[in-house]
């Protein structure tokens, strides 16, 4: 009956093919690693997103005047609603946890190299995208720090020459930030970007079964074929890493478990105190920061100190990561052969990330400016020096075969 049914199907869409092509025979380098996990759990975190976030909107209000109010009722008398807020607000931590690492892999292993290029910018994308969701998303709790930290990152607009103001007014749709901003950022949140997101995801998976995926070795494993024309470096991905990646998944269930169940705020990183408080247009608070994933973004932003020029330099921060597979002029793909430098260079630029990364949560003093401005040199000095010593880097010799 089954095989009656499936083939019934195959023979109006091309259902097996498909699976076999990007699952059952996809090869996979077998020398896959722990850093080879993200992506999948990119994958299952914007599942729970949209599935949690769908549950959410059926009792969310999205207005000025209920929102607030309509968190609140969901957290205490719709049933579960509490969990299913949990796991939304956990989820976006973990999505970025995740993507980090997933990205911290790509510029390790030169997965961004020829043939990858546009699959790293589909990728790059993704996550500007991710920026856009998650900045809307968290207007619509509707708390203090909902309605402080968007005004700050939208009055960042106004310091465009010629077109700023006009920018930031037509962004709001109101003079100050009110519920036409809200509703708009309900409406993009909900339904716009995510679109966006899962069309860059499924381009960005085309992408990489096209080109085959990259390996700890950064060589290419249909170099080396046997008879069949299989690579002879390659295993299934179903049922290997399929298995494999279960594995993951369950610990990253976990681990987000012990967050929803136990610390479901993050210690103030996840949902930060003031947006317990309902947005109040005439109090502003004290310290007013972004939620962590911003904030290695938010310190170069600050560390400038004309406000155009800290925009310029912020976005350049994220350009610069688009422009990665044209700055590497290497040929070798992979840290393991590549020359000291390398590994000296990338190293210094995570520490400036996480350094800039816990300076953009605290307030402003003249020495951790100070610290944020030699840490935005290490930032854009990883790429500048990464031009430089790439063209006629020494590197290692190269394995012909995968190593283990
Ligand atoms: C919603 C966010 C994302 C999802 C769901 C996602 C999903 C995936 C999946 C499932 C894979 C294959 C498995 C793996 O290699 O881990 C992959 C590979 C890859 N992704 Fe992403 N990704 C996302 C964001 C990004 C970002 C932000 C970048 C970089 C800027 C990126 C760059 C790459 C690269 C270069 C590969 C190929 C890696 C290799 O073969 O070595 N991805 N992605």
């Amino acid at each position: 009956m089954l095989g009656k049914l499936v083939n019934w199907i195959d023979e109006r869409i091309p259902m097996t093919d498909t699976w076999n092509k990007h699952a059952g025979q996809y090869p996979a380098p077998k020398n896959f690693n722990f850093w080879y996990y993200f992506g999948i759990l990119a994958t299952v975190v914007f599942v729970n997103q949209i599935l949690t976030g769908i549950w959410l909107t059926m009792n969310y209000n999205p207005s000025g005047d209920g929102a607030f109010a309509s968190i609140e009722y969901i957290m205490r008398d719709v049933e579960f609603g509490w969990l299913l807020r949990y796991m939304h607000s956990t989820g976006a931590s973990a999505f970025f946890v995740v993507v980090y690492l997933h990205m911290f892999r790509g510029l390790m292993y030169g997965s961004y190299q020829k043939p990858r290029e546009l699959l790293w910018v589909f990728g790059c994308l993704l996550f500007l995208a991710l920026m856009a969701e998650a900045f809307m998303g968290y207007l619509l709790p509707w708390g203090q720090m909902s309605f402080w930290g968007a005004q700050v990152i939208i009055s960042l607009f106004g310091a465009i020459p010629i077109i700023g103001d006009d920018l930031t007014l037509w962004i709001r749709g109101d003079y100050v930030i009110s519920g036409a901003t809200l509703n708009r950022f309900f409406a993009l949140h909900v339904i716009a970007v995510p679109l966006v997101l899962v069309v860059l995801v499924f381009l960005h998976i085309v992408a990489l079964h096209h080109v085959g995926s990259n390996n700890p070795d950064g060589i290419e494993i249909k170099e080396n074929i046997d008879e069949n024309g299989w690579p002879k470096d390659a295993i299934p991905f179903h049922p290997y890493y399929s298995v494999h990646d279960a594995v993951a998944v369950v610990v990253m269930l976990i681990l987000c478990s012990i967050v929803i169940f136990f610390m479901p705020e993050g210690g103030g990183y996840f949902l930060e105190a003031p947006n317990f408080e309902a947005a109040n247009p005439l109090k502003t608070p004290d310290h007013i920061a972004p939620v962590w994933y911003f904030t290695p973004f938010y310190a170069i932003l600050r560390a400038v100190p004309d406000k155009l020029g800290g925009v310029i330099m912020m976005g350049l921060s994220i350009l610069m990561l688009f422009l990665v597979p044209w700055i590497d002029r290497g040929k070798v793909k992979s840290i393991r052969y590549r020359s000291i430098w390398h590994k000296l260079n990338l190293s210094q630029f995570v520490i400036c990330f996480i350094i800039l990364g816990v300076l953009g949560t605290l307030a402003p003093t003249p020495g951790r400016t100070l610290l944020s401005q030699i840490t935005t040199l290490g930032y854009f000095g990883y790429f500048a020096l990464l031009w430089f010593y790439s063209k006629n880097e020494t590197t290692k010799p190269l394995p012909k075969r995968v190593t283990m």
